[in-house]
């Protein structure tokens, strides 16, 4: 080629999730049956999407204009309804205009971070989801910058090193939150919300939230949305129904952009958001006449109701087998549908192994390990041995080694020889370099 056709933003593009299908795949090939453990489709692990919600849908399907082009940011109808929600809960705040659909939060994500001047970073959570660490780490072709998590405090973020990483580098203009949180499950306090914003407000930065998952917080558990707690610093929220339909095929998600007036800058890059849409003309039409038409049905409370309790539950059984393993910490899920297991201190080593029956395939695993982080070589081994493939939890973004997991499998019997299987795996992988010591 006369010029480099590789951007070198390209470096920057990791996910984990997927990534580790590869390897998966390769394992099947020996014959090993795989449990997908590694994806947040509720549809893929057997959920059924609700009669009435399929009724809406047939509804759509006779709505001529759900088979042509939309508005660039989207159906009025549906964006003055999602508008009329957020003024429901945090008083006259948005309007229609204020709401712009993209091609589910993915979308936003890439638009978001792709139409930021390369020279404003947004700091983001570690443990990361890579969707937000990968796209702001590509738009400046820099590592992401992160603020922790801390596992010692039930995954919330550690406020101290988020100011004292603000105070150190001005190119920081906007903080990223994402709760209820993937991969860590835990959901934010009010007061947590707050203390966030207040940074923003004293730095003088925007706010993205991932509120993706923010109808699904387990009962008991209190927060609130990010609209109801920043009446004055610019921010920029994603919602979609990828999780709380769930509909993750439609391709469906929306911003909802608070506090434009206080901002010239802000505005004018919420402005180039909307330039950047137009040129894909627009967004998936059909699913954003559903929305208005799900969200304002009377059964549809109860519908997020009873899929929180369902997820509560779940977290409780994962809870109750891997809950009380020497060398094994794990954080009970609060929101969404993940849970993460993390490796103490010390509790791993390159000797830990899992027995894998197939001299070949224990070959194939030995080589993947080769150089690999501690705790991708345990999801290799428990992928070659028992066929459930989950995440390491390095690969988001963090030097915690562990691993993501997810309460989705809709099969009761299937779903306890998961976390039972885990559990043992854990206890035998941990165990196995005692002879070797
Ligand atoms: C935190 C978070 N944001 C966004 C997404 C992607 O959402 P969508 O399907 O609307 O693109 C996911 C998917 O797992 C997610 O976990």
């Amino acid at each position: 080629m006369r010029a480099n056709l590789v951007s070198p933003s390209s470096a920057h593009l990791s996910y984990a999730i997927r990534d580790i299908v590869k390897f998966g795949e390769l394992v099947r090939r020996y014959g090993v049956e795989i449990t997908w453990e590694n994806i947040g489709d509720p549809i893929a692990k057997g959920e059924k999407i609700a009669p009435w919600i399929r009724e809406i849908l047939h509804e759509v399907v006779e709505i001529d204009d759900s088979w042509g082009y939309c508005p660039t940011e989207g159906f009025r109808e549906a964006r003055e309804a999602l508008a009329a929600h957020v003024n429901a809960r945090a008083g006259a705040r948005v309007s229609a205009d204020d709401i712009i659909f993209f091609n589910g939060v993915a979308d936003a994500v890439a638009k978001v971070y792709g139409f930021l001047s390369p020279h404003a970073r947004v700091i983001g959570p570690s443990p990361a989801y890579s969707t937000h660490s990968s796209a702001e780490s590509a738009h400046c072709a820099l590592p992401h910058l992160t603020y922790d998590l801390d596992p010692e405090n039930g995954w919330l973020p550690d406020l101290v090193d988020l100011r004292r990483k603000i105070e150190k580098n001005p190119s920081i203009a906007g903080i990223l939150i994402i709760n209820p949180n993937n991969p860590t499950g835990a959901v934010y306090p009010v007061e947590v919300l707050e203390q966030i914003v207040a940074l923003a407000r004293e730095f003088g930065l925007f706010l993205v939230a991932d509120e993706i998952y923010i109808h699904m917080v387990f009962p008991g558990v209190e927060t609130v949305h990010l609209s109801e707690v920043a009446p004055d610093v610019p921010a920029i929220v994603m919602r979609g129904i990828s999780k709380e339909l769930p509909w993750p095929g439609s391709r469906c998600g929306w911003i909802e952009v608070l506090n434009r007036d206080q901002d010239q800058n802000f505005s004018a890059y919420v402005d180039s958001l909307v330039a950047a849409k137009r040129l894909e003309v627009c967004s998936t039409s059909g699913p954003q006449l559903a929305v208005p038409r799900v969200f304002d049905d009377p059964r549809y409370p109860a519908h997020l109701e009873a899929r929180a309790r369902m997820y509560a539950e779940r977290a409780q059984e994962a809870l109750r087998e891997l809950g009380s393993i020497p060398g094994v910490r794990v954080n009970p899920a609060q929101g969404a549908f993940y849970m993460t297991a993390l490796f103490e201190h010390g509790a791993l080593n390159h000797n830990n192994r899992l027995p894998i029956a197939d001299p070949t395939l224990r070959e194939v695993v030995e080589r993947q390990c080769k150089g690999a982080a501690p705790d991708a070589r345990f999801v290799y081994h428990l992928l070659a041995s028992t066929g459930i493939c989950v995440v390491p939890l390095t690969g988001f973004y963090t030097p915690h080694p562990g691993f993501r997991f997810t309460l989705l499998e809709t099969d009761d019997a299937k779903r306890a020889w998961i976390f039972r299987t885990l559990a043992q795996a854990l206890r035998d992988y941990l165990e196995s370099d005692k002879g070797a010591a």
